[in-house]
């Protein structure tokens, strides 16, 4: 890979988005202040308070509200006696074409047996084959079976919870559940200070931190169409770079090909193990279309099976194709993919009869704040993991169920550094004051204008780009933002909009920028890959 990343210019931006007046706020002070309670927030709370922190973990909406809690399909790690990490490592690398941290590869792929494990210490119910071993099953780019399954497709919220009730044996760490943040505090030096938040009681507070890790998750609410739960609205990404964090390969939205598509129903994920067991793609005429598209056919990678659903989709001009399992058993289906059972059940599907309809959605941003091996980012004291963080173990595609591995092994590493730091001298009270003039521009509905972001996201920086459309797109979040982005709210739906015109921008401006085809990103004006300039990342900086 070439080293040298294409810099963007990093948005102009108000530095807080709400009034500070430490005198007149309450405030709390931790040796270590983590946002987020996806895996990654929790394994570090776990680490940081194991290594003598005293943790405070906060959460936007409730613990469970998560794209943890929510993963079906897996966690991916070498498991099997006839896999290797030389195979692991080797799928990670071609699934993201060229632009992984090759480092970063091996340390996550080789972490991940031993973190599985301690999973299970914990308590976490992975499900078990006959002889006792875990159970382990394929999803697209996999060469081997490795990825592990707890209670059925239940996955996510079975090591959620097992991290969570660690978690609450801690008494060195302190649960805050419904608290907004809206900024991260910086020093004069550019030092991450902790956060500016609003608690469950509406009242705005600071609380000062020794080290502060970012572990906020995805951003797939950004999307009209997504598999992500309400809180996924990418706050991490825009409080990150509004404290002068380096976010990169912002371009890289992954799409789930598989999304249980209702008419009227919000949108769910049907997990892609089902296609590692068997399922089938169908077109609203009966064909089973994979095999024209890739020899891997339901097995070829995210990018491609979400590709040829689109394209199937408009050859025959529908809104969605199939999934075929009426040859699972159905005992066998409702056990081993309980949720998914339950879900279609609920849409009167009989699955031994008719065939569930599907299309893809928006599910995972392997774009985020630019990390090192330590899980550091370029500021002093604010560590990034999971979602939020871009290691460079992903490349331009992220392999399915890497990034349940990734949250482990880099919500560690952020946990231990906050160790390390947690016996230096705390950070003071500080005394500041930051003013917002007011503004006399016109107010727009911002729920109006989150709903015509989404679609606009969704229609112009999709599955597959164009210059125009991403140009108008930049247009027209930029007009949305001279109207909402100079505005005090009080609220998180304001903050939100904020944030998320401001994540949606530097999305459409890298997708842009990258004139070429790679991984996740796919241009219709430029279908090929672009080694010579573009075998790299593109960083806001
Ligand atoms: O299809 C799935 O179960 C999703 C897995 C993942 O995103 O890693």
């Amino acid at each position: 890979m070439n080293d040298k990343a294409i810099i963007l210019k990093k948005p102009e931006l108000r530095r807080y988005l709400v009034p500070v007046n430490t005198a007149a706020t309450q405030q709390l002070f931790t040796d270590c202040l983590i946002l987020g309670s996806g895996v990654a927030g929790l394994r570090a709370a776990i680490e940081a308070a194991s290594g003598g922190c005293e943790v405070v973990l906060l959460c936007k909406k409730t613990l469970q509200d998560s794209n943890t809690w929510n993963a079906q399909g897996g966690i991916a790690s070498v498991l099997g006696s006839d896999d290797s990490f030389a195979s692991h490592i080797e799928d990670t690398l071609t699934t993201g074409c060229g632009i992984n941290d090759r480092d970063t590869v091996e340390q996550v792929v080789k972490d991940g047996p031993g973190l599985v494990k301690e999973l299970l210490k914990w308590g976490a119910e992975f499900d078990k084959q006959k002889d006792g071993s875990i159970s382990i099953t394929f999803e697209g780019g996999h060469s081997h079976a490795r990825v592990a399954h707890a209670l059925g497709d239940n996955t996510g919220k079975a090591i959620a919870e097992a991290l969570i009730n660690k978690v609450k044996s801690l008494d060195k760490i302190t649960l805050i559940e419904n608290c907004y943040v809206t900024d991260l505090i910086t020093s004069d030096d550019g030092d991450c200070l902790g956060v500016i938040s609003q608690n469950q009681k509406g009242m705005m507070e600071i609380i000062w931190a020794k080290t502060t890790i970012l572990a906020t998750g995805g951003a797939g609410r950004l999307y009209r169409e997504t598999t992500n739960p309400e809180g996924a609205t990418g706050d991490g990404l825009a409080i990150a770079v509004r404290a002068g964090a380096i976010l990169r390969d912002m371009e890289f939205m992954q799409f789930h090909p598989t999304t249980l598509y209702i008419a009227g129903a919000s949108r769910a994920l049907i997990t892609e193990t089902l296609r590692g067991e068997g399922a089938i793609l169908r077109d609203v005429n009966n064909y089973a279309f994979m095999a024209e598209y890739h020899p891997d056919a339901e097995l070829a990678s995210r990018d491609i099976v979400s590709r040829a659903i689109l394209s199937q989709m408009l050859k025959t001009n529908a809104t969605h194709v199939f999934l075929d399992i009426r040859h699972f058993k159905k005992d066998y289906f409702a056990k081993r993919f309980p949720l998914i059972s339950e879900l279609v059940e609920s849409f009167d599907i009989d699955i031994s009869k008719d065939l569930i309809p599907v299309r893809p959605s928006a599910h995972y941003m392997i774009g985020g704040v630019k990390t090192d091996n330590q899980a550091r980012t370029n500021i002093a004291n604010l560590f990034a993991c999971g979602e939020v963080a871009s290691t460079g173990l992903h490349g331009a595609n992220r392999l399915g169920s890497n990034s349940l591995l990734e949250g482990l092994v880099f919500g560690r590493i952020a946990g231990q550094a906050a160790a390390q730091q947690c016996g230096k001298d705390g950070v003071s009270l500080k005394k500041f004051r930051y003013d917002i003039p007011q503004s006399d521009r016109s107010r727009l509905d911002t729920a109006d204008v989150l709903n015509s972001l989404r679609s606009l996201m969704w229609r112009n920086v999709g599955i597959t780009r164009l210059a125009k459309p991403l140009v108008e797109s930049q247009e027209i979040i930029s007009f949305w933002q001279r109207y909402v982005l100079d505005k005090v709210f009080d609220s998180p739906q304001g903050w939100e909009c904020q944030n998320m015109l401001t994540v949606c921008l530097m999305m459409a401006k890298a997708a842009e920028a990258r004139t070429e085809s790679r991984g996740v990103h796919f241009r219709n004006d430029f279908p090929q890959t672009d080694d010579k300039k573009f075998k790299t990342h593109i960083e806001f900086a």
